[in-house]
């Protein structure tokens, strides 16, 4: 099995670029099944997620071409609205294709996507939305079947501004006939980013980014270039880097206006911040300040990028607080950073850190990809080596992420070991 293993070394330094947004790629692959002509996408990130997404894909008859970070994508060859058991397992994220099938096709079949450890990830906002447009919805034996004559635009009030619902309904209502508006929606960039690609691609997508989303149906959509925008809480997980082991990273391709509640967070700690068009110079100071993090929908502070800061939280003098509202159980990290000698408190939603621990070198597991991440950060400054198994959740959402950190100096290297 493989792991990675780290040892400290002292400050980082240096620069890095940040990868294309997994978060961006995963919803803009799967509006590619909207298409009718030829699509290219670059600044995809190789992730396992885009794998296996990509895989979905080729099982419904798309073309998809792979040229390092570039795809090309032939959507003329759809030709299936179920999409693979196994697959569909593996990442939930597949249950984005579920809106373009049934613009597209009429219909679309998927298996009930799982949940995972961070909490149930339920799909009814999804589901609510689908009816919203016309479309029947039976679940029989885990499955879900979706199907409508014709799609037709309405009004749709979100309960919670989810990303992934406000995604599949804007996909689903893009060919649908008249108008849909989209209420108390997600307003994360990678929404932004889905609605400039479909809008390339000829759809009718207005006010991407606020709390309401304007959608006109149009007849067809047919293809486009696009870039994916770059990787906001990669780049969050670089400068939370840059904090904790008090060095100085440059972090090149950033969209300085995505991290606006990081770098607020990172600046009340004492951390210092330049800004200068898209890169990001990160210094860390000695004797940062505890702070109250509150993680929100965007564009409060991103629950992807908690488990990293309460990393950072162990080494700050004083006690801080983290109250996670997103996800209902996102705190497993935790008890991986208090094994390395961390002091956490979690009473349901508040995890209350108080610092400043000695960390030392463990054997730990990554319990989600950003907590994968956030126990690298606290392995640079733990004394002795730390082993990070189930590193599988760290593959899904962060390219290339040992060659990175050892080019800022870290001491991090993958290895196969048995138990
Ligand atoms: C997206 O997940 C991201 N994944 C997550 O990133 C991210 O943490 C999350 O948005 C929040 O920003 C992708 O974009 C592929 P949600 P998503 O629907 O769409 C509840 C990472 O680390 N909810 O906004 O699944 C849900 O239970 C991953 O890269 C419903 O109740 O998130 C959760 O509590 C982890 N009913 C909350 O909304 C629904 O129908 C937020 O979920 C849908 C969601």
């Amino acid at each position: 099995m493989e792991k990675i293993l780290v040892k400290p070394n002292g400050p980082l330094k240096g620069s890095v670029r940040i990868s294309g947004a997994k978060n961006a790629a995963l919803p803009i692959l799967a509006a590619s099944i909207l298409g009718t002509e030829e699509i290219v996408l670059e600044d995809v990130p190789e992730l396992k997620d885009v794998e296996i997404i990509t895989e979905v894909l080729r099982g419904l008859g798309l073309k998809i071409k792979k040229d390092k970070n570039t795809l090309t994508i032939d959507p003329k060859g759809l030709n299936s609205y179920e999409t693979d058991y196994e697959l569909m397992s593996k990442m939930r994220a597949s249950f984005l294709v579920m809106g373009p099938l049934l613009a597209r096709l009429s219909k679309a079949y998927n298996s009930l996507p799982g949940g995972c450890n961070i909490g149930s990830r339920p799909i009814d906002l999804h589901l609510k939305g689908f009816s919203a447009l016309g479309a029947k919805i039976t679940m029989t034996h885990g499955e879900i079947k979706a199907e409508a004559e014709k799609l037709i635009g309405n009004r749709i009030y979100l309960d919670f501004p989810s990303v992934g619902a406000t995604e599949n309904i804007m996909m689903a209502a893009v060919l649908a006939e008249g108008e849909t508006t989209l209420e108390n929606c997600a307003m994360e960039p990678e929404i932004v980013d889905l609605a400039n690609f479909l809008n390339k691609m000829g759809a009718r997508v207005m006010g991407a980014g606020t709390s309401t989303i304007k959608i006109k149906g149009v007849e067809k959509l047919t293809g486009c270039n696009h870039q994916i925008i770059p990787d906001r809480i990669e780049a969050g997980t670089f400068m939370v880097a840059s904090a904790i082991t008090q060095g100085d990273i440059e972090i090149d391709n950033v969209i300085t206006s995505h991290l606006k509640s990081v770098i607020a967070k990172l600046e009340e700690c004492g951390v210092e911040i330049k800004t200068n068009g898209s890169k990001i110079r990160v210094i860390g100071r000695e004797n940062l300040k505890p702070i109250a993090i509150k993680t929100l929908p965007h564009p409060g502070f991103p629950t992807d990028l908690q488990a990293q800061f309460m990393s950072l939280l162990t080494q700050v003098e004083g006690q801080s607080s983290i109250i996670e509202t997103v996800f209902e159980n996102r705190f497993m990290h935790a008890d991986e950073l208090i094994k390395m000698g961390a002091s956490i408190k979690v009473i349901d939603r508040e995890a209350l850190i108080t610092g400043k621990s000695k960390l030392y070198g463990s054997k730990v597991r990554a319990t989600d990809l950003r907590a994968g991440a956030a126990l690298i950060l606290a392995a640079l400054v733990s004394e002795g080596e730390t082993e990070i198994s189930d590193i599988y959740h760290i593959d899904r959402g962060y390219e290339k992420i040992e060659e990175k950190f050892r080019k800022l100096g870290a001491k991090i290297e993958r290895i196969e070991k048995e138990n």
